[in-house]
């Protein structure tokens, strides 16, 4: 029989325009499930597992972006037509079942790409959209832990979509293959089936009950991502050892670099740093040493502490030691940065405004991954770019 052209649903069959966005939407379900699967479970140990594994990041969250286009698309035009009654209205707990599942499918085609899309823009970084409309969003901040929590509801969610999917095609060859009735004719060619005006059991039940695993999929989501917080971006740092003049009472230790074209921040939160400095001549030494393993650089904490990069097992400590001497306006840091374990002479210009017995020190230096031997598998830019600038904030105290 050929399939039924009509746009339009009428009371026992669905036209052609919802039949098109069914089967456009499931083709592309069962395409990103998948993708989001391998791209999760690919390595990323070489540049370029770190790009194919990114490359399909950004393909599974643009076609997810698709999706939640064609849902929204989709449930507009459902709301706009008459919706074919049930077919056997006489069997409620099935029509109840089958009516739950389509609210959970409806549910997750909008609560997954929204909740991935959250996690994307709470994240600096890592496998763009493929669109030019820019990464972030409006009322989304850059925050570790509402990422957790939109990726933790993302997982659930993905879970709750594949159960129904597969309860929802179940029942579609159920009805197919041993009821032999007209369900699946109706989704594939929009024969018409069941009796106008014969609605069977009211949709409020099966409202209620899909809002309930919607709510608990939520709960379960915010307790997963409830895992210990990151450490603070800026913490003070401190001086326990210090000998110098100067103690530093707060600091920020800051590092940003491109990664996969985009810019990322990270941060030391355990550093101390001994400063003896003499007004009068504008010159002093410096001794920074910063704890390697209180990194963290957003989604990447894990991957930069590794050997590959900072090596924090190794090297729990890098260490700058340098002589202060004023440069007009200003002064510069110059000594020896030792990192991993190489010793490479580093040179930083800072500005110092002092108040009375505070002093406000703010410096930024630019240095070479490869100069410290970091990322020997990421040999070119492509994934992690080669300049790192280092930026230094800090406000100390004039010791009595
Ligand atoms: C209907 C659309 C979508 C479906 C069906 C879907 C499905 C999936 C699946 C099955 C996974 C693997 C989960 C696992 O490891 O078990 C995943 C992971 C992921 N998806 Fe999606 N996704 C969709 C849309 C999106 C969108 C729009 C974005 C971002 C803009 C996105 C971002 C991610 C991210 C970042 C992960 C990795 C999660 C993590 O490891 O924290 N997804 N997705
Ligand atoms: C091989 C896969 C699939 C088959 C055989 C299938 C089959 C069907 C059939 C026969 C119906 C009509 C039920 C009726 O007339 O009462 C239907 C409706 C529906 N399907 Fe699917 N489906 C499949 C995949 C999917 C996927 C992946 C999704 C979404 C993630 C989905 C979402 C829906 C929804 C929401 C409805 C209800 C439409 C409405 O009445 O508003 N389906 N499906």
């Amino acid at each position: 029989m050929p399939a039924d052209t009509a746009l339009t649903n009428t009371e026992t069959r669905y036209g052609l325009v919802a039949r098109s966005l069914h089967w456009l939407v499931a083709l592309l379900i069962f395409a990103n499930v998948p993708l989001g699967l391998i791209a999760s479970d690919l390595p990323y140990d070489t540049s370029e597992a770190l790009a194919r594994k990114a490359w399909l990041f950004s393909l599974h969250k643009t076609i997810g972006l698709t999706l939640l286009a064609l849902a929204l698309l989709r449930i507009l035009w459902a709301l706009s037509q008459p919706h074919p009654v049930a077919v056997h209205p006489e069997k409620r707990l099935e029509t109840f079942l089958a009516a739950l599942v389509h609210w959970l499918l409806y549910s997750a085609l909008i609560i997954l790409p929204l909740s991935g899309w959250v996690e994307h823009a709470a994240l600096d970084g890592f496998a763009p959209i493929l669109w030019p409309f820019g990464q972030g969003l409006p009322f989304v901040p850059k925050s570790e832990a509402l990422a957790a929590i939109a990726g933790a509801i993302h997982w659930l969610f993905t879970k709750i979509l594949l159960v129904t999917v597969a309860l929802h095609v179940l029942g579609a060859l159920k009805h197919a293959l041993i009821d032999r009735d007209g369900i699946l004719a109706r989704m594939t060619r929009g024969t018409p089936a069941g009796t106008p005006g014969v609605r069977g059991a009211k949709t409020g039940p099966a409202l209620l009950a899909a809002l309930i695993v919607i709510a608990a999929g939520f709960g379960a989501g915010m307790l997963g991502a409830s895992r210990p917080q990151a450490p603070a971006a800026s913490a003070p740092a401190s001086t326990a050892t210090a000998t110098g003049n100067w103690q530093v009472q707060e600091g920020k230790l800051t590092f940003s670099l491109a990664q996969m074209g985009q810019s990322v921040e990270g941060s030391f939160a355990g550093w101390t740093a001994d400063i003896a400095f003499d007004q009068a001549t504008g010159t002093g030494k410096v001794t920074v040493q910063i704890d390697t393993a209180s990194l963290h650089l957003a989604a990447v904490t894990e991957q930069a502490k590794a050997p590959e990069f900072f090596d924090v097992a190794a090297f729990p400590t890098a260490t700058f030691k340098a002589d202060i001497t004023p440069a007009g306006e200003t002064f510069t840091a110059a000594g020896t940065l030792t990192l991993r374990g190489v010793e490479k002479p580093v040179t930083l210009p800072f500005t110092l405004r002092i108040d009375g017995d505070t002093a406000i020190m703010t410096g930024e230096t630019r240095l070479d991954r490869r100069d410290y031997g970091m990322g020997p598998s990421y040999p070119d830019e492509a994934t992690v770019g080669f300049p790192v600038t280092v930026k230094i904030a800090l406000t100390a105290k004039r010791q009595p």
